[in-house]
């Protein structure tokens, strides 16, 4: 049969590709998109913060000002490291968590993502080992994969990743001969677990990974919306050499924006700055310079409260339709962030059921997708924070009308 056009053009190149390429495929998480985003489907998928909570006239307020003021240096190229005011103002918020950092050890990203992946350039050849939580960030899995390095899950419970898991599989791998780099984990509601690593786990943590030269990389995204009390403070805070730090206003303000942030030890500063300029010169200035001015001129901790509230009502209502449609089923209950971690009945495969409930007009994302090894079909991640939650209840009744299909 006759080629299309399309099939010519991917054809044309397939030979030119780099190896590392054919570990790009699409997340399981971005093949979704194009489903919830039917107007008629609760998406309980996508880790997307609720935007409508942000107040528009502050943003066209810092819009405003940001051109009224400083538009010849918000329309020209910045610094690599990043503007130096935002750079200040991020350590205040960082200070909540405990961290005492420095302007000089903090650089802007696009987005924590990036700040993931120019550490996972630097630091990971092919077939170095990573360390990540069982179950890990996706977006962290994806990355890891495309640098071809060995992904490997270690143990984690409801207290967060086990610091003796962390040393028995350092030490078993590196006994066959493997280079342990790195360890990534999400410390606060994790992506996508809900769990934070307890109080006691995280100077044990700590000292297991730098007697053994493991670089530790702690992405925080959610740690300040907690919803009773504040989670422990921050590894960074326990240890300035050895913990790379990776903060993002993608969950605090607007993920629109991507501006991002890393906090590194004095010694790997330098090869991530150079790392940031080759990648791409400058950090959006626009975009930094909108967040310095709306930090500037917005009550930014009032803000996060008002997300703490709004997220905290949402969860309550999944854990309400949880118990109340599917009353047999497991989850975590998480104290922050989005996510809940939920293991569906026996015999239920999560991407198996997910046609059913698109059906039913929910989604949500299938466990295999946290993992590099392919495990995770027993559980799903269900995302309360983007639907409101009245919808967050609706969605869930539809998941259980699924899985009661599923059964029949
Ligand atoms: C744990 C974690 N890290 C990083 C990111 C990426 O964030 P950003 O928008 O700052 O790139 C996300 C986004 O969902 C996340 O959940």
């Amino acid at each position: 049969m006759a080629q299309s056009r399309l099939e010519q053009s991917f054809d044309l190149f397939k030979d030119a590709y780099a190896k590392r390429a054919e570990n790009l495929s699409v997340s399981e998480v971005r093949a979704l998109f194009a489903t919830v985003s039917r107007p008629e489907v609760v998406s309980l998928a996508g880790g997307m913060p609720d935007v409508s909570a942000l107040d528009n006239e502050l943003i066209r307020k810092a819009f405003d000002s940001l051109m009224a003021n400083r538009s010849q240096f918000a329309l020209q190229y910045g610094p690599g490291q990043g503007d130096a005011k935002l750079r200040s103002q991020i350590l205040e918020i960082m200070a909540l968590e405990g961290i005492e950092g420095s302007v000089d050890n903090l650089m802007i990203t696009t987005g924590s993502q990036h700040a993931l992946e120019l550490i996972a350039d630097l630091f990971l050849d092919r077939a170095d080992v990573a360390l990540v939580e069982s179950p890990s960030y996706v977006g962290a899995v994806g990355i890891f994969r495309h640098k071809e390095a060995q992904i490997e899950h270690v143990y984690t419970d409801s207290d967060g990743i086990s610091p003796d898991a962390v040393a028995e599989t350092a030490d078993r791998l590196v006994a066959h001969g493997k280079k342990v780099k790195l360890l990534y984990l999400v410390t606060n509601f994790a992506n996508p677990s809900g769990v934070t690593l307890s109080e006691d786990r995280r100077d044990r943590l700590i000292e297991v990974c730098k007697s053994r030269g493991i670089l530790i990389v702690e992405d925080n995204p959610y740690g300040l919306l907690y919803f009773d009390e504040a989670p422990p403070k921050a590894l960074r805070s326990r240890d300035a050499d050895s913990v790379v730090y990776l903060g993002s206003f993608s969950k605090i303000l607007s993920p629109g924006l991507r501006v991002g942030y890393v906090l590194a030890p004095p010694a790997i500063r330098e090869k991530l700055i150079l790392a940031n300029e080759s990648a791409i010169l400058s950090p959006a200035t626009f975009a930094q310079m909108m967040v310095s001015e709306y930090l500037s001129i917005c009550d930014w901790q009032q803000q996060i409260s008002e997300y703490r509230s709004l997220y905290r009502t949402k969860r309550d209502a999944a854990i309400w339709a949880l118990g109340e449609y599917l009353p047999s089923i497991e989850t975590t209950k998480p104290r922050g962030g989005f996510f809940l971690w939920v293991s569906l009945p026996s015999g239920i495969d999560g991407k198996k059921l997910l046609p059913i409930a698109v059906e039913e007009l929910v989604a949500y994302t299938p466990g295999t997708a946290f993992y590099g090894d392919g495990r995770g079909k027993e559980f799903i991640r269900i995302c309360y924070s983007h639907p409101t939650a009245e919808n967050v209840k609706v969605g869930i009744q539809r998941l259980a009308k699924a899985i009661e299909r599923f059964q029949a």
